[in-house]
């Protein structure tokens, strides 16, 4: 649902020319003073628009890395990823919050976005660190049409999306540590957590919540806890460049739309192997399983159609080593 300012600012954002106020109110059947309002407010806001008597408006700049809901709808082109926006300047974290939209009804792929959390979590019980101001924070509502077994796949689809997302918003070479830790140049990047809600009887997904945390604009090592420094870094560190917010989020939500919609043809992996596996961080090299019932060491060998990691023993033998309780880690440090 796009509200008044993101309509205006996605007509602007689409012409190269002026916009003249009276297609501005016919496309959004508001009046012109309501026009001027919002053109106004948006000024205040830092963006740079035109206004000539006989021409109309035109957009010259936007305001660096703006990260509101406006902005963000305003760039939004997908059907329903991203379509219900809830904005939080400061939030807990926004998977419960997700799950409370997604318990009152809000339709599939209603995405919560933060710009700070303020108990954000993280895998295994541990939290994320989410300071205002430096990242992407946000979590999809899912309503599957699937069995609940294959609900752990979907945190590989959305690996992927993001995976890819970043590599074409800043050219980074964007690694997925399997299941779902995205890596550049060997530290995380972006975690992934996603939960389940189960209908009453206990047989079929009420929904699901992918969040998806992105460090994209710390400036060094030193705005990472002390815990993280060695394993984490951000977009910027990486790529020597701030990255808007707003841009890789639209790419993001676009990129996981289409994917899911591919994902959901065969409710497999087998269209998205190919690329999933193209940036598996570790393949066919030797990786250690630290499986709590017994670690073990054997060569990765990809991914199956239903996302388990295929480890192959030194006796020959070939593992599947399901996501859970499992993590696997290269011989030598965090990947
Ligand atoms: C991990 O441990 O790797 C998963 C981290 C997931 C972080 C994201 S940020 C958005 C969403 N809200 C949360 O509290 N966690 C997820």
């Amino acid at each position: 649902m796009k509200t008044d300012r993101s309509d205006i600012l996605a007509c602007l954002r689409s012409s190269e020319d002026y916009v003249s106020g009276q297609q501005l109110c016919d496309r959004l059947g508001v009046s012109r003073t309501a026009v001027w309002k919002v053109i106004k407010q948006l000024k205040e806001e830092g963006y740079l628009i035109e206004s000539v008597p006989s021409r109309g408006y035109r957009l010259v700049e936007s305001p660096a890395d703006v990260y509101s809901k406006s902005e963000i709808a305003s760039r939004l082109h997908t059907k329903w990823a991203g379509q219900n926006l809830i904005f939080f300047e400061s939030t807990g974290s926004t998977n419960p919050d997700a799950k409370r939209f997604a318990e009152e009804g809000a339709p599939h792929g209603t995405t919560v976005v933060a710009d700070r959390q303020t108990a954000g979590r993280g895998r295994r019980g541990r939290s994320w660190e989410s300071p205002a101001g430096s990242s992407i924070y946000f979590t999809v509502v899912i309503r599957p049409t699937f069995a609940p077994e294959k609900a752990s796949m979907i945190t590989l689809v959305m690996a992927l999306s993001v995976a890819e997302a970043i590599h074409a918003a800043t050219g980074l070479e964007t690694g997925i540590k399997w299941p779902n830790d995205i890596v550049v140049n060997g530290k995380k990047v972006v975690g992934i957590l996603t939960e389940m809600s189960m209908t009453p009887e206990m047989n079929e997904i009420q929904f699901l919540v992918a969040g998806v945390g992105v460090n994209v604009n710390h400036s060094g090592p030193e705005d990472f806890p002390e815990e993280i420094r060695q394993t984490a870094t951000s977009l910027r560190i990486e790529s020597g460049r701030r990255i808007d917010r707003a841009a890789l989020l639209e790419q993001i939500l676009a990129r996981f739309e289409a994917d899911y919609e591919i994902f959901e043809r065969s409710c497999s992996l087998s269209e998205l192997k190919t690329r999933y596996e193209s940036r598996l961080v570790g393949r066919d090299t030797t990786v250690r399983v630290l499986d709590p019932a017994g670690e073990y060491t054997g060569i990765s060998r990809g991914i199956t159609e239903t996302g388990e990691l295929a480890v192959e023993k030194e006796t020959g033998e070939t593992v599947l080593v399901y996501a859970g309780e499992v993590s696997v880690r290269g011989l030598y440090g965090y990947v």
